[in-house]
């Protein structure tokens, strides 16, 4: 492959000397620009809606670290704030949505068609980025997997365990499948214009895939996934997929097949050595390093990097963290890391 971009080499399946680098949340509040830009445009979602602001704090992390990669700076509750319900964040809290609860509550939802009037000025702060990144920076589009965004939908909030989403799977199972059906249809739509705008790769997160047992695990995480793998391959061939099905524990093994993703990123509690050999055989992986040395830093924080490089160095990978980055973490620690995973 002739691209500069590592990032690209690695999601084609080259196994690089060095694997090439990026953060979950890596702009954020640990980073005294982006609350600074973030006070300029008021709160959370005026910043997401802002395409200048917004391409200023993704900016931000590639010019002081370097990163190999820049994630579009959104949400992914955008998507139902698209569809019709409310949001609005809490300070100190998280998000509110309206909420989902019985078949009814399905009428305030808009056809996928209409979600673009309030998620342009998403794509547009994508075509800022696609001009403004240095040649080797891969840009990467986002958005939730039907499942993490659901719960969401049908809580109004975040749950420790999902619960309220799976009680309405339980008792009502025709109106969860009907909004699981809505955010896959949603989520190609979202995908593919971000992609036409300029994203370069996109990243499915499904943070709550955890809580999904079984058979349910194989309907409503990886299924969705494949189906907006497919359909946006289909539409935009040899575009890379990073699916993130966070807490699947042994449910990793076989996830590059059971999602056709080109990439599959891996949360901290399956350790690199165990994933290397159940789960790197089949592509790509990305991470994954606990999040908590980016606070506490010290020895253990290189000899952890150093051990998660060396475990997956004989396959295609992605260095990352295994969840977002924290508000408290120290941006010292950032640099540690990437001269870390660069020298080793
Ligand atoms: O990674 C990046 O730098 C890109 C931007 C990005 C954000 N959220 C910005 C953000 C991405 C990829 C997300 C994804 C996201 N959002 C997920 C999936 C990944 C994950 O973390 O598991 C989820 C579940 C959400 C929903 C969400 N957004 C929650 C629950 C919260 C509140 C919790 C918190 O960290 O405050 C947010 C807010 C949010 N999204 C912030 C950022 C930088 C903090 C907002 C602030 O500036 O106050």
């Amino acid at each position: 492959m002739t691209t500069e971009k590592t990032i690209l080499r690695a999601l084609a399946g080259e196994t690089l000397p060095t694997p090439p680098i990026w953060m979950m949340r890596q702009a954020g509040r640990y980073l005294p620009e982006y609350k600074a830009t973030r006070a300029e445009a008021g709160d959370f979602l005026s910043l997401c809606y802002n395409p200048e602001l917004a391409a200023e704090v993704t900016l931000q992390p590639i010019r002081r670290f370097g990163f190999d990669a820049a994630i579009l700076f959104a949400d992914i509750l955008l998507l139902p704030q698209a569809l019709g319900m409310d949001l609005w964040f809490e300070t100190g809290e998280g998000p509110r949505l309206s909420t989902i609860t019985k078949a009814d509550d399905l009428s305030v939802l808009k056809p996928v068609d209409e979600i673009h009037e309030t998620l342009n000025p998403v794509y547009e702060t994508v075509g800022i980025l696609s001009e403004e990144l240095p040649k080797e920076t891969t840009l990467i589009g986002f958005a939730g997997a039907p499942w993490t965004v659901a719960t969401y939908m049908i809580a109004g909030r975040g749950t420790p365990d999902q619960g309220p989403a799976h009680k309405l799977k339980a008792k009502d199972r025709a109106t969860f499948e009907a909004v699981i059906d809505l955010l896959t249809e949603g989520t190609i739509a979202y995908l593919s214009r971000q992609i036409e705008a300029g994203a370069e790769v996109v990243k499915i997160f499904d943070s709550w895939a955890g809580s999904l047992q079984g058979d349910d695990f194989k309907s409503y995480s990886l299924e969705p996934t494949r189906k907006i793998t497919e359909a946006i391959k289909a539409k935009h061939p040899g575009v890379p997929v990073i699916a993130f099905p966070r807490g699947a524990g042994e449910g990793y093994v076989g996830t590059h097949s059971a999602t056709g993703a080109d990439c599959i990123a891996l949360d901290d509690g399956v350790t690199a050595e165990w994933a290397a050999a159940n789960l790197q055989t089949g592509g790509c992986v990305q991470g994954n390093l606990a999040s908590y040395h980016m606070v506490s830093g010290g020895d253990e924080l290189v000899s952890e990097t150093k051990r998660i490089c060396e475990a997956f160095s004989q396959g295609p990978h992605i260095f990352n963290l295994g969840h977002g980055i924290t508000p408290d973490a120290d941006p010292k620690n950032v640099a540690i890391m990437i001269e870390t995973v660069r020298n080793s």
